[in-house]
């Protein structure tokens, strides 16, 4: 079997809730990749190896969030600039992870730095819904994102600054109620599943992936770590003070080798 059988085959248990009812969702939780096609090759093992536990048929939900960083932790430049921090294997697994997944979210402060696309280009696969919090409605209508028209797109945002039918560009604005002046991750994920989005990944930036970690609305977040030292730049993850390495977080990890990058993988759901 190739990497391209492979991939084929991942996609179809990611996105096909029929695959619910024919052992393969099962074997996600239970086999490696390697153990359901013997005879797959090195690459296609690996995707199975990476991305079979991330499949889980049957339309089950799953959050997943992912950072690349500097090894000092740093997701960009002190301005903003992050193309690219990790090398162009951890890029094509965004593009790979964005197929997989019925949405893709990011934060207001990646959608300004970045203006990305947030669709599916470096494999085959289908674009996920895009969704950009943005609760201070901060972004003009001129990003891709809301322009380009590849792929539904959602602007969430505080409920007071929202009309109904309200469109910024091409995409659908959707007032949620603010928490603490916030949009609670678990309402946004609510609102989300309200609409068959259950399957979300999350793409940063680290304020974002920060607080729904926070909130304890995380599955799994990737960390790649790419060989290189920033010195100073946008942080990555940002959580409150603990008392010592002790009271840390410390959940099961996958370790995967992206190129010359390391990606970690915490299994909160493990
Ligand atoms: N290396 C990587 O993996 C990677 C990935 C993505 C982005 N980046 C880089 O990271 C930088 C952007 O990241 P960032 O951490 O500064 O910003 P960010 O996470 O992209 O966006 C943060 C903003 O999003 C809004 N937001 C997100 N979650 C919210 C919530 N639960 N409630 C309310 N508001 C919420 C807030 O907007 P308001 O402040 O308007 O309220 C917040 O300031 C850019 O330089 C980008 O290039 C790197």
């Amino acid at each position: 079997m190739t990497e391209q059988d492979v991939w084929r085959w991942l996609l179809a248990v990611a996105r096909d809730a029929t695959f619910a009812t024919d052992g393969a969702s099962r074997s996600c939780k239970t086999l490696e990749g390697h153990d359901l096609f013997p005879k797959a090759s090195y690459a296609a093992r690996r995707l199975l190896d990476l991305y079979l536990p991330l499949c889980r048929g049957g339309g089950g939900s799953l959050v997943v969030a992912h950072l690349g960083q500097s090894l000092d932790g740093r997701i960009a430049a002190a301005n903003g600039e992050s193309r690219w921090v990790t090398g162009p294997e951890d890029v094509a697994h965004n593009h790979r992870m964005r197929a997989l997944f019925d949405a893709v979210l990011v934060g207001a402060g990646t959608v300004r730095h970045d203006d990305p696309q947030l669709t599916v280009r470096a494999v085959p696969g289908e674009h996920p819904v895009r969704v950009v919090l943005d609760p201070a409605r901060r972004l003009g209508p001129d990003y891709r994102v809301f322009q380009d028209g590849e792929a539904d797109t959602l602007l969430l945002c505080d409920e007071a600054l929202a009309q109904p039918g309200e469109r910024l560009g091409q995409a659908e604005v959707v007032g949620l109620p603010l928490e603490d002046g916030r949009l609670s991750p678990r309402r946004v994920l609510e609102h989300l599943g309200s609409r068959g989005l259950v399957r979300v990944f999350i793409e940063g930036g680290g304020v974002t992936v920060s607080r729904f970690l926070s909130a304890g609305c995380l599955d799994r977040l990737q960390i790649t770590i790419a060989p290189v030292i920033l010195g100073s730049g946008r942080p990555s993850l940002t959580l409150p003070e603990i008392d010592g390495p002790g009271a840390g977080l410390r959940p099961p990890t996958r370790r995967f080798e992206l190129g010359e990058d390391i990606l970690i993988e915490c299994c909160f759901d493990a």
